[in-house]
């Protein structure tokens, strides 16, 4: 048996491998088209593993995944293939919607056909599951309710309106043609490997440069971490005991607003590796331009992952923060080999010379 994931690459889909390798022997065909966001490097230690093959392609290639399928007969399809950053999809949403919206629906059309394909038995095992986000709920009033799975989508960005398209034809292929498949909607991931334009590896980096730490707006919005490693349990869990065609909201229970993150980024950078001036890094703080339609809050509800599936979080913020930080402080090379051409040409464009 072998599972097929997809943007396996990228910050998440890469841990996902690491972890799934670390723990079964069941192989991973890893399609990933290498966008400025995909980076073997992540997966240097699994060169000459044969349970990790590793295929540079697109998600919207029917023919490349049709053959994939029909070569390596996985018994599921895990699809993080994704473009995910907020502020590109503002500046240029047209990738937003080749990969996340027309790229999903391809994938789907190769995996319906494939699994029509499929004898008895293993077409009732097959699973397709999608990995999506809390952004497609939309924005939360300081006292609402946290999003549960029953939540009105009300994405506001170009990258959540091509994410809610993607779980709404995701959902289309169950009800329509039968294709058995698992949504997941998690809440914002922090880690290692996260590419460092997200704000967690992106103040890490400027914080050791000496260069800026860009708060947008008031810096008083909220998002609702969790550490990657628990993504990743998580979607091994529904996986594994899902109901299809159920919605499963992922999270850890941690609001903090930007400006928290950030001072408690710099407390534990200010213990682990302080300044030479022996200042905070919280003076590198700054105020910059909010994004466009910002949205103030998100928090996930996540008692039906809970309550159904019995997951839970191994890591709190604190926990998950300081091994993030260790992480990066450790692998000094790692940032500096992304911080390549492509990553300066976004930086310069973001936040200006
Ligand atoms: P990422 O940008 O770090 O990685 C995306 C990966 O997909 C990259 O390796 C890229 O090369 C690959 N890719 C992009 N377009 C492709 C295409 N057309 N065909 C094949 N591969 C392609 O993203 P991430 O942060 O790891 O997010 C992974 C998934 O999880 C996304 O679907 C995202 O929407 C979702 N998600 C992310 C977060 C988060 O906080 N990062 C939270 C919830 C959900
Ligand atoms: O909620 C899940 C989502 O989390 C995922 O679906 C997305 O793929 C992922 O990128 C992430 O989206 P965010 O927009 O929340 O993540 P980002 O790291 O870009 O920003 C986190 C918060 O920090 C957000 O309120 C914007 C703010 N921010 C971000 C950057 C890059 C700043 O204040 N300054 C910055 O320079």
């Amino acid at each position: 048996m072998a599972i097929l994931v997809t943007g396996g690459a990228g910050f998440i889909g890469s841990n996902f491998v690491l972890d799934w390798l670390a723990q079964a022997d069941e192989p991973i065909v890893n399609l990933d088209a290498l966008t400025y966001a995909g980076n073997l490097e992540n997966l240097s230690s699994l060169a000459g593993d044969s349970r990790h093959v590793f295929v540079r392609g697109d998600i919207g290639d029917f023919d490349l995944v049709a053959d994939l399928l029909a070569r390596h007969r996985p018994r599921a399809i895990v699809n993080f293939a994704a473009e995910s950053h907020v502020d590109r999809s503002i500046h240029g949403p047209e990738d937003f919607i080749r990969t996340n919206v027309v790229g999903t629906f391809r994938l789907l059309e190769a995996a319906r056909a494939y699994w029509n394909g499929l004898a008895a038995d293993d077409r009732a095992g097959f699973r397709f599951l999608h990995v999506s986000t809390d952004e497609v709920y939309g924005s939360l009033a300081p006292d609402a309710p946290a999003f549960t799975e029953t939540n009105r989508y009300e994405p506001n960005s170009p990258y959540s309106a091509s994410k809610a398209a993607s779980d709404h034809l995701v959902r289309a292929y169950h009800h329509t043609y039968g294709l058995p498949v698992l949504t997941t909607n998690c809440s914002n991931n922090y880690g290692p490997y996260q590419f460092p334009e997200k704000l967690i590896p992106l103040c890490m980096h400027n914080a050791q440069a000496g260069k800026p730490l860009p708060l947008y707006g008031d810096g008083r919005q909220i998002r609702d971490w969790l550490y990657v490693g628990d993504h990743c349990s998580a979607i091994r869990r529904v996986l594994e005991a899902g109901s299809i065609g159920e919605v499963y909201n992922i999270g850890g229970w941690n609001e903090q607003t930007n400006r928290e993150v950030v001072a408690t980024l710099c407390a534990i950078l200010d213990e682990l590796s302080p300044r030479a001036d022996g200042r905070s890094y919280a003076e590198q703080i700054v105020f910059v331009q909010d994004r466009p339609g910002h949205d103030r809050r998100y928090a996930i509800n996540a008692g039906k992952i809970e309550r159904a599936l019995g997951w839970h979080p191994a890591e709190t913020f604190a926990t998950g923060l300081r091994k993030t930080v260790r992480w990066y402080l450790d692998h000094q090379q790692w940032l500096r080999n992304v911080t390549s051409g492509a990553y300066r040409n976004w930086l310069k464009q973001q936040y200006g010379a």
